[in-house]
């Protein structure tokens, strides 16, 4: 007897970062995203019941075994036996692809965590023979997935999501993240994102250690503090459609993620040549066109330009004619805000 179960689930760009954890994945502050349309993992899995002496999971990657990923996908499965019962009586069969390319600037770890975490609770239903309350259902996933990264916690829901407890938002919580519903003006209701690829060599550094630097840093609190106002004036900003202040808000997150990083003990330096050129140029065009348009930075050197649809054509142009001979091969991805996860079996 064997079932087979695959969700899409996407990555997400943070507009307020989550830089610094404590405890099982609990951020130190809220962080707000919003989902992208594109950049989507999916995962396949095949499960039956487990005979003694058989292995426990085969994991697959492009086709591919995959050891660094299976580990990885291995020790968050043992670590949410609890919530999943089903889990320790099952052999699971799991491959997965991501639409994007590696080290393309794309947080994989969110849209792999969501979808496995979709998959799961999806297995544990089908074993039950009970379908959980849908709101219930992706606040559990949105936990589970949490524990798997805490980025991927904001992947279960489309368009905006914020995970992390916020005053004045009784609902929110450090534990699982929750849509956005509060309505948003249309300016950035479709919010475009062309990554920017300035380099696509792998991450010097890696989450896990990039939150660990927040632990020991003279500007911590600071910091926390500084992401709950800038949290709390973009839900006002998201609302009223005021594009000069979202421009600032999300430009400050971006470079104070960076100057954290630059100030850390050890010192990173993740920004390159390329991308401060860039950004300098991206500032002068919006200065001359007045056109809407801002960036945002993950951890590492490529760009996510953001601007409503409306302007896709002036804006793609401006990428054309001024940005590509700044990028790896000339290269960007054109994303932009979606839907969230999507069931396909
Ligand atoms: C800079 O979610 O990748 O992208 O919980 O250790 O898996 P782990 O970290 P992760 O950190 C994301 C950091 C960030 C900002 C953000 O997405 O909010």
């Amino acid at each position: 007897m064997e079932n087979t179960i695959i969700w899409e689930s996407p990555s997400n760009i943070a507009l307020i970062k989550y830089w610094g954890k404590y405890g099982i994945q609990l951020p130190c502050n809220p962080s707000l995203s919003m989902s992208l349309k594109q950049s989507v993992s999916r995962f396949e899995l095949t499960y039956s019941p487990i005979k003694a002496g058989e292995k426990s999971l085969i994991y697959l990657f492009e086709g591919k075994e995959n050891p660094v990923f299976e580990k990885k996908v291995s020790k968050f499965i043992d670590s949410i036996s609890n919530d999943l019962p089903c889990l320790n009586k099952y052999k699971l069969k799991i491959s997965s692809s991501n639409t994007f390319p590696h080290s393309a600037g794309i947080a994989s770890s969110a849209s792999a965590m969501s979808a496995l975490a979709l998959c799961l609770c999806s297995m544990q239903e089908a074993i039950d023979e009970m379908e959980m309350p849908r709101d219930y259902f992706y606040q559990k996933a949105s936990r589970i997935a949490r524990l798997g990264s805490g980025s991927a916690s904001r992947s279960l829901f489309g368009k905006y999501a914020i995970w992390g407890e916020m005053e004045g938002l009784p609902q929110s919580s450090n534990v699982f993240a929750i849509p956005f519903t509060a309505p948003v003006h249309p300016i950035f209701d479709q919010m475009q994102d062309a990554i920017l690829m300035i380099d696509s060599s792998p991450k010097k550094v890696s989450s896990t250690v990039g939150h660990a630097l927040m632990k020991s840093h003279p500007y911590a609190d600071a910091r926390f503090q500084q992401a709950r106002t800038n949290m709390s004036e973009l839900l006002v900003v998201l609302e009223k459609g005021d594009f000069e202040n979202f421009t600032r808000i999300v430009e400050n997150e971006a470079l104070s993620l960076h100057a954290l990083m630059m100030n850390s003990n050890p010192s990173y330096t993740l920004l390159k040549p390329n991308t401060l050129e860039a950004i300098e140029r991206i500032r002068d065009f919006r200065s001359q066109s007045k056109l809407p348009v801002t960036f945002t930075l993950d951890a590492g050197p490529n760009i996510h330009l953001l601007y409503p649809k409306q302007y896709k054509n002036e804006v793609i142009a401006f990428i054309n004619s001024e940005l590509t001979e700044l990028l790896e091969e000339g290269k960007f991805i054109q994303d932009g805000m979606g839907n969230g996860p999507q069931r396909i079996k």
